[in-house]
């Protein structure tokens, strides 16, 4: 029989890390669930996957390196997935300081404790398609050239070159998994496509309000979060730490999620007028359902990527199970039912 191994998981509290427990549960590791400090535990999440009762929960800012290297020190983790850090594009351009502390320092810092304290600690860093930012080709693989757009692109570069880095001088296992979007319905209520489901599922369910949105034409390949983490654990079982691009290799316009999340919900739209001043309309009714607001646009965006999975399907024998259209119906169902049990989430 193998021994157990011992993983621990910064930002166990968030989507991924949700996703990760669970699996790695599953897997029969002992799971250690790193969160911040906070007044109120923040285990909604991990509840809604009936995992809570499987981790042991600890204390675990990523801002302060001797709380990382003591609880390295008392858990001896085999592996570790760093999820942990301010995950919001839109609020790194508001706060662009903060946010590099925690993902571009916060991720050195953790490699120079793993050094320090356990170098033969296996690491994953959550790497980003944002890092990418412009670029001349579309299709983008792990050998695309970086130019971000977003002071969260600039902080997770800094961080994956710091990966590599460690790597080449220290010989540490760190692997980077260069995720692209992945939704899923425990997915944040800042991001997009769970604004969209939520508020949708909200009218459908009688709510008066309109889901008011920034630029409708901008695009993303979006895949689910569930078949993501299981790429994770894949990575940092190889014989080598390499790092991967992670997507569905489809890409979908924000406007057209809409339309198939207003579809799933039962709520026909068409549109009408043209930039702030475009209107989703429900088409039986004309009622107003979708409106556009200049807040919610970024000061600069990436362009509309697709990312190439040929190296993790023929290394990691990886590829997703989840289609787009089955992920927006996942996420309706879901939001649906909160909505007609008076569930307020996330
Ligand atoms: P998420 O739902 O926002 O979760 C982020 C987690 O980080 C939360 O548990 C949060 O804890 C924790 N956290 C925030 N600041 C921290 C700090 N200073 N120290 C320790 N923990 C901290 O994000 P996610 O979607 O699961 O993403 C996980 C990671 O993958 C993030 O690094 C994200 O940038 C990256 N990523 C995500 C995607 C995606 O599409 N989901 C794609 C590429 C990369 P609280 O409970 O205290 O808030
Ligand atoms: N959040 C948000 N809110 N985005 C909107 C809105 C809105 O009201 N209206 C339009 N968008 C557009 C954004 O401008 C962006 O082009 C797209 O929807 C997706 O935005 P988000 O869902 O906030 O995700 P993101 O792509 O910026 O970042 C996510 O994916 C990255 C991987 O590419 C996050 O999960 C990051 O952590 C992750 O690294």
């Amino acid at each position: 029989m193998t021994a157990q191994k011992t993983a621990l998981i910064t930002g166990v509290t968030g989507q991924d890390g949700a996703y990760l427990a669970a699996l790695l549960v599953a897997k029969n590791y002992r799971v250690i669930g790193a969160s911040r400090r906070a007044s109120t535990l923040n285990l909604p999440r991990l509840a809604a996957l009936d995992v809570v009762k499987d981790i042991e929960l600890r204390t675990l800012d990523v801002l302060d390196p001797t709380n990382v290297a003591r609880i390295i020190e008392e858990v001896a983790p085999d592996e570790i997935y760093n999820l942990g850090g301010q995950s919001s594009v839109q609020t790194s351009f508001q706060q662009p300081i903060y946010t590099s502390e925690v993902i571009g320092l916060g991720v050195l810092r953790l490699l120079e404790m793993v050094r320090l304290v356990k170098p033969d600690t296996r690491i994953y860093n959550a790497s980003s398609s944002e890092i990418f930012g412009h670029v001349d080709t579309l299709m983008v693989s792990e050998d695309t050239p970086c130019q971000p757009r977003s002071p969260y692109g600039v902080a997770k570069l800094y961080a994956h070159w710091a990966v590599i880095n460690y790597r080449e001088a220290y010989d540490l296992f760190a692997a980077s998994g260069i995720l692209f979007n992945h939704e899923s319905p425990l997915r944040g209520m800042d991001f997009v496509t769970r604004k969209i489901t939520a508020t949708l599922a909200q009218i459908a369910c009688g709510g008066q309000q309109i889901l008011s949105l920034g630029n409708l034409d901008n695009a993303r390949d979006w895949g689910f979060a569930g078949d993501y983490v299981e790429a994770m654990w894949r990575m940092l079982q190889q014989d080598k730490a390499e790092d991967f691009i992670i997507a569905s290799g489809h890409k979908h316009s924000v406007r057209q999620f809409v339309e198939q999340a207003g579809q799933a919900a039962g709520l026909d739209i068409v549109w009408q007028g043209e930039g702030v001043n475009e209107v989703g309309l429900e088409r039986k009714t004309g009622r107003q359902l979708v409106g556009v607001d200049a807040k919610f646009y970024r000061p600069s965006e990436p362009d509309a990527l697709i990312g190439d999975i040929t190296k993790a399907k023929n290394q990691l024998q990886w590829q997703p199970t989840v289609s787009f259209d089955r992920l927006v119906e996942m996420m309706i169902d879901e939001d649906m039912r909160r909505a007609r049990d008076g569930q307020v989430w996330f």
